[in-house]
C-alpha cells in the first residue's frame, strides 16, 4: 500500500486491517503512520520515486517471508497551474510520482505474482483520467496516462492469473486539494490567467459534495477480494455522472460547461472579496470578458483556508 500516511491511503490501510490482511503501509512521512502501526500495519518509509527506497521495502517484505498478494498504488498528488506557467520540473515531478514511480514499484512486484500465478494490482487513478478541466492539465495528463497503463497491464498479466483494477475517485476529502491549489493561491490578482486560476482555486476548495476516503477504501477491498474484480470503480456517484457526461457530450459542449463553471466560481470568489470586485480580463467563461478591474487583492476565505491547510 503506497501513500498510506493520509487521506485515501490511510482509509484503505484501516479497511484492509479490518479485513484481516497483513498490510505493509508505505509513505515518506513515517511519523504520520504511527497510529496505523498501532492498529497492526507494518509501516515502512517509502518514496516511490527512489529506486533504493523501493528496493529496501521489497527486501524487508522478502526478509519477513511474506509474498505479496496485492499492491495498491495510491501515492499521488496534483499541483495545479496554467500550462504556460507550470515549470516543466514540476510537471515532471507529477509524472515521476503518479506514473513512473507507480510503474517502477509495480514492475518489481510483478515477477513474484506472475510466478505464483496470484496477485492483484489496484491503481488509484482519478475521474481526472477521464474528464478534463483547464488549470489541472498536467495532473490530468498523469491520470489519463494511468488509464492507458492500467488497461495495458491488465491484458498483459491476465494470462498469468493476475487482475488489475483502476479506481476513479471523484472529489474526496483529504490533503489532496490543499496541495493541488497551493500554487493558485500564490497568484497576484493582476497576473495573467488570474480569473481562471481563481475559479479553479474556488472549485478545489469546494468540498460540499465531496465523498469520503472510506468510499474509496470499500472499492479497493472489493477489487482485492471479489472473485471477479471490476476493471474500474468510479466513486462517489458524482464521479460516475461526470465521466458519463464527458463521454456523452461533444467537446464543445463540455468546454462550454467548464468555462461556465469556472466563471461562476471566479465570480463567487470575487463576491467573497467584498462584492462586485472583478477579476482581470483573461477569459474563463462565456460570460467573461474585459471587466472593470478594481480588485482589492484580498484572498477569498477558500484561498485562505487552502493556504492554512497547506
Ligand atoms: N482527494 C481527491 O479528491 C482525489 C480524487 C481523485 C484521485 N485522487 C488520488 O488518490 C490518491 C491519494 O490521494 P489523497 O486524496 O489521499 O491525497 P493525500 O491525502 O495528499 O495523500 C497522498 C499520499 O501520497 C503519498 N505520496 C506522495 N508522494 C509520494 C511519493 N513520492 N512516494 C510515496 N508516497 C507519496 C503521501 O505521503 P507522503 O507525503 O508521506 O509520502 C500521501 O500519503 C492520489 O493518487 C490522488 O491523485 C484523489
Amino acid at each position: 500500500m503506497t501513500g498510506a500516511s493520509s487521506g485515501i491511503g490511510e482509509a484503505i490501510v484501516t479497511a484492509l486491517l479490518e479485513q484481516g490482511f497483513i498490510v505493509y503501509a508505505g509513505a515518506r512521512r513515517v511519523e504520520r503512520m504511527s497510529h496505523l502501526a498501532d492498529k497492526g500495519a507494518r509501516v515502512l518509509a517509502l518514496d516511490i520515486t527512489d529506486a533504493d527506497s523501493i528496493a529496501a521495502v521489497l527486501t524487508r517484505i522478502e526478509r519477513d517471508g511474506v509474498e505479496l498478494d496485492g499492491l495498491v498504488n495510491n501515492a499521488g498528488y496534483g499541483s495545479y497551474g496554467v500550462l504556460e506557467e507550470v515549470p516543466i520540473e514540476e510537471a515532471r515531478r507529477q509524472f515521476e510520482v503518479n506514473v513512473f514511480g507507480l510503474m517502477a514499484l509495480t514492475r518489481e512486484v510483478l515477477p513474484g505474482m506472475r510466478r505464483r500465478r496470484r496477485g492483484r494490482i489496484v491503481n488509484i487513478g482519478s475521474m481526472a483520467g477521464r474528464i478534463w478541466f483547464p488549470v489541472g492539465g498536467w495532473y490530468h495528463a498523469t491520470k489519463y496516462a494511468l488509464e492507458a497503463l492500467s488497461d495495458a497491464l491488465r491484458v498483459e498479466t491476465r494470462p498469468f492469473g493476475l487482475y488489475v483494477s483502476l479506481i476513479q475517485p471523484g472529489v474526496i476529502r483529504s490533503e489532496w486539494a490543499a496541495i493541488a491549489r497551493k500554487p493558485l493561491c500564490e497568484n497576484p490578482p493582476e497576473a495573467p490567467y488570474a480569473r481562471i486560476k481563481r475559479g479553479m482555486a474556488e472549485i478545489l476548495a469546494d468540498h460540499s459534495r465531496a465523498g469520503t476516503p472510506e468510499m474509496i477504501a470499500e472499492a479497493v477491498v472489493h477489487a482485492l477480494t471479489a472473485s471477479r474484480p471490476r476493471r474500474r470503480y468510479a466513486r462517489p456517484r458524482d464521479a460516475r455522472i461526470l465521466i458519463f457526461l464527458h463521454w456523452l457530450l461533444p467537446t464543445w459542449a463540455w468546454e462550454r460547461g467548464v468555462r461556465w463553471l469556472l466563471a461562476r466560481y471566479a465570480r463567487r470568489a470575487s463576491d467573497d472579496n467584498g462584492g462586485g470586485a472583478s477579476v482581470d480580463g483573461d477569459e474563463a467563461g462565456p460570460d467573461s470578458g474585459p471587466e472593470n478591474s478594481n480588485e482589492s487583492g484580498n484572498k477569498s476565505d477558500g484561498e485562505k483556508r487552502g493556504e492554512a491547510e497547506s
